[in-house]
């Protein structure tokens, strides 16, 4: 069992990274300090782990288990009213411990309400997808969706711990597998070339789940997390990076309704176009540029979007979180393993990725340039 340590003061939690370690009910009996607990999965992941989450934890607790229907359509105000209405209605009290099981709408959810059910109650995540081991459930990052935009009602509020079973992804579909290889990739864009390179290398390793690859490729996700995390927790700047291709996914999340993208496979596009756009603006080199591109196509993750109008792409962007006052604030990467937070962007190259992003659907993107 790998451990990496989120470092937040008197917030500061492990993270358990392993296989098999659902059964470990000793780990997290160790962050339970009540008597009661809430189990909070949805109805997919319900029926698959969470009969063994329950036997992990004992009789020495009132466990109650609430499942919410599977979708990120029901991150809802309206579900996590239903949280509370159960937390309420089952007589939890401020001592009461919430417990994640499930991926990040699941996580998500559950901190939101463990933040404010009796102005905040401990809660522990239990992520059972790849994104939600390497990204979601470590930080702090809380929320519902509201109707006028995803992830606008939430808090910072951190888990105790983290327990990461990396043997949960042999019932993870194909498609939510990949979508959480293109956080890893995006660990190392952003602050580990090492890492990288080692994805180039192992990517038919990571494809096939090979639990040795898989450990590393999530624990080395975590520490990167965690020390991004522990440098800035509420994003004043550094953890920003966080979000390389982000604002690129989220208007391409936006502008297809959400249908024809999972969220990880939005940002492998959107770190494609976020890389063509450092090379246009002489950040980064066109070589790296295409070494961000061919490791997205080896991991077999989407690297172009659909044809979408440039403007309404750019509308869209300007409506991302990170924009300031609608001006646009994106990620950009100046080499391989180092990124910077820019308002300096260049219109007509952004104009330009946006054509060669069209184009790339027909074509491939930087095939000329030196
Ligand atoms: P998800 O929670 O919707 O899970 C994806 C699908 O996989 C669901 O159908 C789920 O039921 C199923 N599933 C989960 N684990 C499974 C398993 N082991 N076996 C079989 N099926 C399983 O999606 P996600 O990608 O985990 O999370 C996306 C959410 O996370 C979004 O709401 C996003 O906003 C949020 N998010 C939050 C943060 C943060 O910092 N808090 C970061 C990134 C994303
Ligand atoms: N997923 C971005 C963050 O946690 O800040």
């Amino acid at each position: 069992m790998d451990r990496v340590e989120v470092s937040l003061g008197s917030r500061s939690y492990p993270i358990y990274i392993g296989e098999g370690l659902l059964d470990r009910g000793d780990l997290l009996r160790a962050h339970i300090r009540g008597r009661q607990v809430a189990v909070i999965t949805n109805q997919t992941v319900g029926p698959l782990y969470l009969p063994r989450l329950q036997a992990a934890l004992g009789d020495t607790f009132q466990v109650d288990t609430y499942a919410l229907p599977d979708g990120e359509q029901y991150k809802t105000l309206e579900q996590y009213g239903a949280i509370m209405d159960f937390l309420l209605e089952r007589r939890h009290s401020r001592s009461t411990t919430l417990i994640a099981l499930g991926g990040g709408v699941v996580g998500d959810m559950t901190g939101f309400a463990a933040a404010t059910f009796q102005r905040g109650v401990d809660f522990l995540q239990v992520p059972t997808t790849l994104l939600a081991q390497v990204d979601s459930s470590v930080g702090g990052k809380t929320g519902v969706n509201h109707p006028r935009g995803k992830n606008m009602i939430g808090a910072f509020y951190q888990p105790r711990c983290v327990l990461a079973d990396t043997a949960v992804f042999s019932t993870l579909p194909a498609r939510e597998f990949g979508a959480g290889l293109a956080e890893v990739l995006k660990y190392g864009v952003i602050r580990d070339p090492a890492l990288f390179a080692w994805l180039e290398e192992h990517a038919a390793a990571c494809l096939a789940k090979s639990p040795a690859a898989l450990a590393f490729a999530v624990r080395r996700s975590c520490e990167l997390k965690a020390e991004v995390v522990a440098e800035d927790e509420r994003e004043a700047d550094v953890r920003a990076i966080l979000n390389f291709g982000h604002t690129f996914g989220h208007a391409l999340e936006t502008l297809t309704g959400y249908q024809q993208f999972l969220h990880g496979e939005a940002v492998a596009v959107g770190m494609v176009m976020a890389a063509d756009l450092s090379a246009r603006q002489g950040l980064l080199g066109w070589a790296d540029a295409r070494r961000i591109k061919s490791a997205i196509q080896a991991f077999g993750l989407p690297v172009a979007p659909p044809p979408l109008p440039a403007e309404a792409m750019i509308n869209a962007m300007a409506m991302d979180k990170k924009a300031v006052a609608g001006h646009l604030r994106l990620v950009l990467a100046t080499a391989i393993g180092r990124v910077m937070v820019t308002e300096d962007i260049d219109r007509q190259a952004l104009l330009d990725t946006l054509g060669a992003g069209v184009q790339l659907c027909h074509d491939q993107i930087c095939h000329d340039q030196n």
